[in-house]
Formats: structure tokens, sequence, C-alpha cells
């Protein structure tokens, strides 16, 4: 099985994505760093290069190959007889319909949600490497979850609410989550 973190920038896919693998024993991919490593270039550089359209090509090519990667060994968990990959989505993923069919239908989507405020608390002094996020930031987020929004819940086989949870805290729930179903 292979466990998609989805969600906004800053809303800790990549963190909870580590945290989970470790409490987990098993293999963790971080989209945004395969990306990078495919295109030998950073996320600002690739997005100045071939603009968002060029970004989003080599992230439904990268995405297409990650979940179909045969599984890194791992061992067995007391949570599922199968084995378990975890992949940290970028924010924008799901947004290009070839990536949200890729995720519904070959992943177990978790939609980590977090209220505008959450967001921009997170993303204080975070924009830097986030060629999306340009101008005034909470007006940014605020525009793109308002386009974003019904697109993360409609992709989501779980939604785990973040707001004053710690990476800690959203790994447990997530667990928690998939322990009951
Ligand atoms: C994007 C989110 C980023 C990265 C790129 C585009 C987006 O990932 O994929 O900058 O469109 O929301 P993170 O959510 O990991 O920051």
């Amino acid at each position: 099985m292979i466990l998609s973190l989805t969600g906004f920038m800053g809303c800790g896919k990549s963190s909870v994505g580590r945290k989970l693998s470790q409490l987990l024993c098993c293999r963790f991919m971080d989209l945004d760093e395969m990306i990078e490593a495919e295109a030998g270039n950073s996320i600002p550089e690739i997005f100045a290069e071939i603009g968002e359209s060029g970004f989003r090509e080599i992230e439904r090519r990268v995405l297409d190959r990650a979940v179909l990667m045969p599984p890194a060994y791992n061992r067995h968990t007391s949570l599922t007889d199968q084995y378990l990959e975890i992949i940290s989505l970028g924010g924008g993923t799901i947004m290009t319909r070839e990536c949200a069919e890729i995720v519904r239908e070959r992943t177990m989507c978790v939609y980590l949600r977090a209220t505008v405020e959450t967001l921009a608390e997170h993303l204080e002094g975070e924009t830097q490497g986030r060629p999306m996020l340009k101008g005034n930031v909470h007006q940014r987020i605020t525009e793109l979850m308002a386009q974003r929004a019904a697109t993360y819940e409609g992709a989501a086989h779980i939604i785990i609410d973040i707001d004053g949870k710690s990476a800690d805290e959203v790994a447990q729930a997530i667990i928690d989550s998939l322990s009951r179903r």
C-alpha cells in the first residue's frame, strides 16, 4: 500500500511523512525532492526556466513512476500485512487531473487540512523556495485555497485537521485513523 500525503504548502506533508515512516519502519518518498533530482534543478529554477506548466509535466511523470516502483524491502508492521510506502506530494500535485486520478486510484490519500491562519503561520519565512507564493502570502494562500480546497477533499480517503497539532500528533492521528479502517 502507498500512503500519499496531500494538502496546502506548509501543512507539514514532508515532516509528517518522515515521522510516519520512522514510526512504521517503511520507505518515505518526497515528490518535490524526486522532481528536483529528475530535473537536476531546484523548484524555483524549474519554474523560472519552463514555467508552472513545465513543472506540472515533470511532476506528473515523476509521480506516475514513483507509485509504480516496486516496494523497497521494509518490515511488516502490525498496522497492515501489506508493504507500506509513504509519499508526500507537492501542494499542487492533485490539481493536475491525471495526478489526481493516479493518487486516488493507486494510493491511500491523506489530506492534512489546515486553516489559512495556520498555513500563514507555518509559511512565515518559508516562502523562498515556493514560486506559487510570490506576492502577499496571506492573500495568495486565501486565493489558492479557494481554488483547491474542494479538490483536496475530493482526492482524500482520510482527512486530518492539523490546526494546533505537532507533526508527531498528526502522524499519530493518521495511524489511529488507519487502524480504525
Ligand atoms: C506547489 C507546492 C510545492 C511545490 C511547488 C508547487 C503548489 O510543494 O511542489 O512549489 O503548487 O502548491 P510543497 O507543498 O511541498 O511546498
